[in-house]
């Protein structure tokens, strides 16, 4: 495992690009899964920056993304393709085509999780995944719950990250309730794993993650086991590991 703390976000979004960056140069043909919150933001900034600056090619990158609301379509400024076209997609050179995120839209679940889940198979497998973290421990939107999902699959909310996330909504009612996301399987099988964490709300999720016990209470736990784990936090998220640690 390889930890970065930087002293703020601005530096932690250069030094996830600049991994990113390396990941492409060495294989231009990088399958990335890729991440939605606030964490990444100033990631793609960096990389749209690298792209301008002529220092990365996307041309042949595919990218897949770890998660999309249900019921929400693509057009809608809260979708996560959204998100991807405007943070991102739209900025570079990577093909379109060559960028997946689950349907929102999709009338049959089972199909659409089938469907995503063999998209991730027939890719040959995600070579660098980036990672954001839930306060509650959440990755991609594996919830804290009994078991957790192996595969690509349909997740009811938790009332936390429901919460959390109606910072982007008018108003708590408009946050759906259920989302497509891969499962802790799909997103430990990556080559490697980069783990983006800002901020003291999340300082005790990034101690409970890399030093708590590895529980499907806390989904972000089974990063622990993984045999190429980045991660980058900032100051203000690294706090109560330095304190306790
Ligand atoms: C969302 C996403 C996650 C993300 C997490 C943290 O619910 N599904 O992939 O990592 O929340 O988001 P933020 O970076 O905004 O704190």
């Amino acid at each position: 495992m390889k930890v970065y703390v930087t002293k703020n976000y601005e530096d932690l979004s250069k030094k996830a690009a600049t991994i990113i960056l390396s990941q492409v140069v060495l294989n231009p043909y990088s399958v990335l899964g890729l991440a939605t919150g606030s964490t990444p933001i100033g990631t793609y900034k960096y990389l749209v920056e690298f792209y301008k600056n002529k220092e990365i090619d996307f041309s042949n990158v595919i990218s897949i993304n770890l998660d999309e609301y249900k019921g929400i379509a693509s057009e809608n400024n809260q979708s996560y393709r959204y998100f991807m076209d405007n943070h991102l997609f739209k900025h570079i050179n990577i093909k379109m085509e060559n960028t997946y995120i689950p349907d929102g839209l999709a009338s049959d679940d089972d199909k659409e999780c089938k469907r995503y889940n063999d998209l991730i198979t027939s890719l040959g497998g995600i070579d660098l995944q980036l990672l954001g973290i839930g306060v509650n421990g959440h990755i991609g939107f594996n919830e804290p719950s009994e078991y957790l999902e192996k595969y690509v699959h349909c997740v009811a909310l938790s009332q936390s990250t429901i919460d959390v996330n109606s910072r982007f909504f008018n108003n708590i009612d408009e946050v759906p309730k259920y989302a497509y996301s891969m499962g802790v399987k799909n997103i430990m099988s990556s080559n490697k794993i980069l783990l983006l964490v800002s901020g003291k709300s999340k300082a005790k999720a990034l101690y409970d993650c890399l030093y708590g016990p590895i529980t499907t209470m806390n989904p972000s736990s089974i990063l622990q086991l993984h045999k190429d784990l980045t991660i980058v936090s900032d100051e203000d998220a690294f706090s109560v590991i330095k304190q306790k640690v």
